[in-house]
C-alpha cells in the first residue's frame, strides 16, 4: 500500500453526528472521497451533497437514546468510521459558570454530552464488533479534556469558566482509553481530538470570541493563532483513514501547542 492509498477514505461508510462548525468542514473533506455518508443532527446541514443521507436525531433524548439511534442506523448499516462532532447542551449551558453553578444544569449537561457520547460510541463499537468491521471512532474532545481552564483568561471577560465542560471532556478522554482497551482485539480503533479554540464563534455559543480573550489566549499558544476547522478536519480524516492504523486510545491535541506550556 502507498501513503496515498492509506490516507484515502474511498469506499468507507461514514456516520457523522453533528455537522456544525467543525462537523460541516469534516463533511466537506469526507465528500472529497468516494464515501457513503449518513449525517445525523437536529437540522440538515447546508453543505449536504447529493448522495449523502440525513436523519434527524436528538441525542439529549436520553430515555430512548439507544433505540432511536438503532432506528437511525437502520438501512444504512454499520459504518467503517463514526465521528461524533455534536455539542449537546441544555438551554442554560451559557450559565454553567464555575463560580456560580446551578447544580441541576451542571448534572443535566454532563448527562447530555458525556452520557450521549458514551452510550452512542459503545453502540457503534458493538455493531462494528458483531459485523467484524475493523472500524474507527473519532470523538471531538477539547484541550479542556487534558488541561484545566486557566482562570486568568476568563477574568473580566463575558465568557464564563465552565463547570461541566472540563468534566465532560476529561470523561471523553477516559471513554476513549476504555473503549480502545476492550475493542482493540477486534481491530476497532477509538481516538479523540483535543482541539484548541476555533477562530470565530465561542465554542458552545453563537457569539464571536472577544478580542481581549483571544489576545490572552494566544499568548499561551506557541503557534500564535487560533485553530481552524481545517486543522481539526485534517486530524479527523487522518484518524478515520488507514494511515492511522496503529493509533488507538489516544486523546490527540490539535491545539497549536497550547497544552505543552
Ligand atoms: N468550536 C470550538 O472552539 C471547539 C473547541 C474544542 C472542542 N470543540 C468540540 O467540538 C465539537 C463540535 O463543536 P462545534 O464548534 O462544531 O459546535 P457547533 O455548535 O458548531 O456544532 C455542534 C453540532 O451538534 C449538533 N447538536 C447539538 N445538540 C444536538 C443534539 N441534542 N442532538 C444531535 N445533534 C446536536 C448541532 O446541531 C450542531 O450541528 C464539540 O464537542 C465541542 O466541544 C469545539
Amino acid at each position: 500500500m502507498s501513503f496515498k492509498e492509506n490516507i484515502s477514505l474511498d469506499d468507507k461508510k461514514v456516520i457523522l453526528l453533528g455537522a456544525g462548525q467543525i462537523g460541516s468542514k469534516v463533511l466537506d473533506y469526507i465528500n472529497e472521497f468516494d464515501t457513503e455518508v449518513l449525517i445525523i443532527d437536529l437540522e440538515k446541514p447546508e453543505n449536504i451533497k447529493d448522495g449523502n443521507q440525513f436523519k434527524n436525531f436528538d441525542c439529549t433524548k436520553l430515555d430512548n437514546i439507544a433505540t432511536s439511534f438503532e432506528k437511525v442506523m437502520l438501512g444504512f448499516g454499520v459504518p467503517d468510521l463514526f465521528i461524533n462532532a455534536s455539542y449537546p447542551k441544555n438551554s442554560n449551558w451559557a450559565n454553567c459558570d464555575f463560580n456560580n453553578q446551578n447544580s441541576l444544569d451542571t448534572i443535566e449537561n454532563i448527562n447530555f454530552h458525556l452520557g450521549s457520547y458514551t452510550v452512542l460510541s459503545k453502540i457503534i463499537c458493538e455493531k462494528m464488533k458483531s459485523e467484524d468491521v475493523r472500524g474507527s471512532v473519532v470523538l471531538l474532545n477539547s484541550i479542556y479534556g487534558i488541561v484545566a481552564q486557566d482562570e486568568e483568561l476568563y477574568t473580566d471577560e463575558k465568557i464564563n469558566m465552565s463547570m461541566p465542560y472540563p468534566v465532560i471532556k476529561s470523561g471523553i478522554g477516559g471513554l476513549t482509553r476504555q473503549l480502545s482497551s476492550y475493542y482493540g482485539k477486534y481491530g476497532i480503533r477509538i481516538n479523540s481530538i483535543c482541539s484548541g479554540g476555533i477562530k470565530g464563534k465561542v465554542s458552545g455559543s453563537e457569539a464571536d470570541m472577544d478580542n481581549s480573550f483571544a489576545e490572552k489566549y494566544l499568548k499561551k499558544v506557541p503557534l500564535r493563532r487560533m485553530a481552524t476547522t481545517d486543522d481539526v478536519a485534517n486530524m479527523v480524516c487522518f484518524l478515520g483513514s488507514d494511515a492511522s492504523s496503529y493509533v488507538t486510545g489516544q486523546n490527540i491535541p490539535v491545539d497549536g501547542g497550547y497544552s505543552v506550556i
